[in-house]
């Protein structure tokens, strides 16, 4: 393609060079040719001056007069033979002007110019009117004008004129034909040259196309042999060297890429294991939390137990015992009940729901709490997409415990304003990183207009029996189970929290 291409733009660009230089010799022979046909005719003018001289000389000599019906017919053929057109002859001395022919010459010219041959005993050659040559403008007329001497003394003059429109209507002929063998020498120079250059150029270039196209890494890069051009040679080798140092680098990146996959390998093991201890540190501070949250409710029912196996006790203080323990039991019960909420349901047994139902049914109960009697809960869910796959249990208990924060945060407030809880749902596109491709999730945001929380507490707050409630209150266990759940179903849950606005922000994957 790019070959045939190359040489088509040579075959136009040699045609019209070649085309064109030659074309502009020929205007310059033209122009020299014309100019050496017109020096002829002006000496052809010369001679039959002369003749006319001797002719006229004769007949003065004889009949003392210049012209009689007889030299007037010599002087029209003499002046046809030699191919002028016409001719004025003057004889001042007898006042007399004799015209001979016929063309379209300013005839006061004419006379001014014979004239001036009389008085200055010179010949003149002049040109008047102009017509189109072959390629410019050229004069029409030449006109010699000499005076003619009778026993060394000037007597009379005379004037011919030459119409100089033959001469080019003669080079135009001539052209026509010097026009069709500039043609032909052109086809025929073009046609040698396109073969010439086609040999030396595209047939090489061709060549090292169809062997860049085809090269494979694990072969040479040679194609000029020795008879072809130095250039060839020299580009062959670039691009042989070229080449190499591509495929040089390909293997280079290649090792880099291999080492680089194998450092993430270690990169996620390292992770998983980190996760794990994580996870096994987690484990450990939970079970540490229970064996603290329990241990010491249970140590009080102990206490109380060994007081009610004593006698001397009133029915009195018997009940006021059996209470207190009943309390204990009541805490050690709440808090088995939040650890039970994430590890109830096992995946298998997951289904599908939509979110802003189960956030409507949610928001209806809870308008009806005591708890949220004086709050204004506003529901914004624009989310296209709220199906997700899950236990509809545990979510529901998620969005609980965050509501029941929400709403414990604004009560705990110092001075009294308007509480508001707002839940808004949309849908974006989440990469999860910057080489996996993008995934669809639903992002449920809660805000309240609670006093906040601080730096230092936001980092405590989604772990195990954190809280800044007061006993009895809070267990510190409702974030840890909500982070626990959103885990298991593949999401995540982050807080913020900017001056008096608390944020959790929860992702839910469309897709498991
Ligand atoms: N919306 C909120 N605004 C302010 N503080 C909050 C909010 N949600 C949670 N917290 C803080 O996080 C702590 C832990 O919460 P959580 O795990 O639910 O336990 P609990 O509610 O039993 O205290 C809370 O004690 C509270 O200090
Ligand atoms: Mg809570």
């Amino acid at each position: 393609m790019f070959t045939g291409r190359l040489k088509t733009y040579f075959t136009i660009n040699t045609a019209f060079f070649l085309f064109a230089g030659m074309l502009l010799i020929n205007m310059v022979l033209v122009k020299i040719d014309q100019r050496a046909l017109v020096k002829s005719e002006i000496s052809k003018g010369f001679i039959l001056v002369s003749a006319l001289e001797n002719s006229l000389r004769q007949s003065l000599e004889k009949k003392n007069v210049f012209f009689n019906s007889n030299n007037k017919y010599l002087f029209r053929e003499l002046l046809k033979e030699a191919g002028f057109n016409f001719a004025l002859f003057s004889d001042p001395k007898n006042k007399q002007k004799y015209f001979f022919g016929d063309c379209g010459i300013n005839r006061d010219r004419l006379v001014q110019l014979t004239h001036k041959a009389f008085l200055t005993k010179k010949k003149i050659t002049a040109f008047d009117d102009s017509v189109w040559g072959l390629f410019w403008k050229e004069n029409r007329y030449m006109i010699i004008s000499s005076p003619l001497f009778v026993d060394q003394k000037t007597t009379a003059s005379v004037s011919i004129v030459l119409d100089l429109l033959k001469i080019y209507n003669q080079t135009r002929q001539t052209q026509q034909i010097v026009f069709i063998y500039i043609l032909i020498n052109t086809v025929i120079l073009t046609i040698i040259s396109v073969k010439r250059f086609s040999r030396v150029t595209v047939t090489p270039l061709k060549r090292m196309l169809a062997r860049v196209e085809d090269f494979r890494e694990d072969e040479d890069f040679f194609l000029i042999h020795e008879k072809e051009s130095d250039e060839f040679s020299r580009l062959s080798s670039s691009l042989h060297r070229m080449l190499k140092q591509i495929s040089g680098d390909k293997e280079k990146l290649r090792e880099t890429v291999t080492s680089l996959k194998k450092t993430n390998l270690q990169l996620k093991e390292a992770q998983k294991d980190l996760v794990k201890a994580e996870k096994l540190a987690s484990v450990g501070r939970l079970s540490a939390g229970i064996a603290h949250e329990i241990g010491n409710p249970v140590s009080i029912i102990i206490g109380y137990l060994e007081l009610l196996k004593q006698h001397d006790i009133s029915d009195k203080e018997k009940k006021d015992f059996l209470c207190r323990t009943e309390v204990e039991i009541n805490r050690i019960n709440i808090i088995i009940r939040q650890l039970l909420d994430f590890s109830r349901t096992p995946e298998e047994f997951f289904r599908k729901f939509s979110v802003h139902e189960l956030l409507n049914d949610i928001s209806t109960v809870f308008e009806m709490q005591p708890l949220l009697a004086d709050i204004k809960l506003e529901l914004h869910l624009s989310a296209e997409e709220d199906i997700i796959t899950a236990d509809s249990d545990q979510l529901r208990q998620v969005f609980m415990n965050l509501m029941i924060n929400a709403a414990d945060s604004i009560a705990s407030a110092p001075e009294k304003v308007q509480g508001k809880i707002n839940i808004s749902t949309s849908k974006i596109e989440k990469p999860l990183t910057h080489t996996s491709v993008p995934i669809q999730m639903l992002k449920i945001i809660f805000t309240d207009n609670g006093p906040g929380i601080s730096d230092a507490d936001i980092e405590k707050i989604f772990d195990p029996f954190y809280t800044t409630k007061e006993p009895g209150k809070g267990t510190g266990l409702g974030l840890y189970v909500c982070f626990m759940i959103i885990d298991k179903i593949g999401g995540t849950i982050k807080a913020a929290s900017e001056k008096k606005n608390t944020t959790l922000t929860i992702l839910l994957p469309f897709d498991r």
